[in-house]
């Protein structure tokens, strides 16, 4: 499904002109579906519907609050990764039995807070995680629920700045250390193991690491239950990848098949933790040429939407199509740069593309992950708008930041 298509007037979203909507809002903007992200949800969740599972959806992607709202709504849990996150969990008006706490570095006040709003689980990361969580259950008189998550050594096969599964990496107990750590666990006080979990990287596009990291996890808790732990949980992380140009990344249901086929004869409730699979293509970066530029053989398309807007180009060297809101005659090898002082700040390079003229839109594709959420004031730019896009209408979500929220917290 997309619901970014051609229409008389230039590209719309949904039933809105791209060209309106600019004239009404500004740019840069970011813009969501509301039809796409319902879709996607719906399409993941409806996925494991045959198993006791839960979908909670990984707030690092986006995690602007009418969007949590919305994921309320449509059933959807949450996966957090610090303390404002769960902040922004609550405050979104999400039950702390459909949150869940994960993260290398959780600290004594973020545990704290985790334990105080009684999440569903904490993902435990480590040894001395452990013994940190334990005290502060003690000192708080609550029963920490905790799911380790396990390291499996598995190659994602995906960038390795996204890679998280190979014991190289920070993240996770070693999946041979995980039976041991699992027995002291249980052992300490007000410590409930409730489960194993895992998550080997992002933007995964095969299914063969995800079944591999699965059955890893799988032996584990089936080797925890024979220990005579009462597990409720296996938490197979996030991490499935999305179409940015050219990858055929499996299906939600090809997915779902492979993790319940792996993970169903332990009696547990599956928990997934999508992010980009449920925000990235819902969303785009809408922006306007400021002007055109030749350097050499280089034609260079400057736009009002920087590094600062969108990191994920020069960070990953990732692939955004481009596409103009009104196609001109004729094609060009262009690089689509924004106006910051950095030679890594483009967001596409070498992209044939139709003519771009000043004052021109360019939307940059598949933006709802991992774009908004990156976003910074380097070169003190204000961050970008979002906008919801919902049928015929539009709503701001984040206002454009001013000039003055820049120095805000500064007077
Ligand atoms: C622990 C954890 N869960 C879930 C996710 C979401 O991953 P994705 O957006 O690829 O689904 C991440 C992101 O890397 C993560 O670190």
């Amino acid at each position: 499904m997309d619901e970014f298509r051609y229409g008389d007037d230039g590209l719309q979203c949904e039933d809105v002109s791209l060209e309106a909507l600019a004239d009404a809002v500004g740019t840069p903007a970011y813009v969501y579906s509301r039809k796409m992200l319902d879709a996607a949800v719906h399409r993941f969740d409806q996925a494991f519907a045959r198993v006791p599972h839960l979908v909670c959806y990984s707030i690092k992607a986006n995690s602007n609050l009418t969007l949590l709202r919305r994921f309320i709504e449509w059933g959807i849990g949450f996966d957090a990764v610090s303390g404002g996150e769960l902040y922004r969990a609550f405050r979104a008006g999400a039950a702390p039995k459909r949150v869940i706490f994960s993260g290398v570095g959780k600290t004594r006040d973020e545990i704290r807070y985790a334990l105080n709003t009684d999440v569903l689980f904490i993902s435990v990361e480590s040894r001395a995680e452990l013994d940190m969580i334990s005290a502060i259950a003690v000192e708080t008189g609550r029963v920490a629920r905790v799911v380790l998550r396990a390291n499996p050594h598995i190659d994602a096969r995906t960038h390795p700045y996204i890679s998280t599964g190979l014991k190289s990496h920070k993240f996770g107990i070693r999946i041979d250390e995980a039976p041991q750590l699992a027995q002291e666990a249980a052992a300490m006080p007000q410590v409930k193991v409730v489960g194993v979990g895992c998550h080997v990287g992002s933007q995964i596009t095969a299914l063969a690491p995800f079944k591999k990291a699965a059955t890893s996890l799988r032996d584990l808790g089936r080797y925890l239950q024979y220990q005579g732990l009462e597990l409720e949980y296996i938490d197979f992380g996030g991490g499935l990848g999305i179409p940015y140009g050219g990858e055929a990344p499996p299906t939600p249901e090809a997915y779902a098949d492979a993790l319940i086929g792996v993970g169903q004869d332990l009696g547990l409730t599956l928990v997934l933790e999508p992010g980009r699979a449920i925000v990235g293509t819902s969303g785009i970066l809408l922006c306007r040429v400021i002007r055109r530029k030749s350097q050499g053989q280089k034609r260079f398309v400057i736009v009002d939407a920087g590094m600062n807007d969108l990191i994920r180009p020069p960070l990953y060297g990732s692939f955004h199509q481009l596409r103009p809101v009104r196609c001109r005659e004729g094609k060009e090898v262009i690089d689509l740069v924004g106006p910051i002082c950095e030679s890594t700040d483009f967001l596409a390079e070498k992209r044939r593309t139709s003519r771009l003229q000043p004052d021109d839109l360019v939307a940059v594709m598949t933006t709802g992950a991992y774009g908004s959420v990156l976003a910074s004031n380097y070169n003190s730019r204000p961050r970008p708008a979002e906008v919801l896009v919902d049928g015929r209408t539009f709503n701001i979500i984040r206002r454009r930041e001013s000039y003055k929220d820049l120095i805000r917290l500064e007077e």
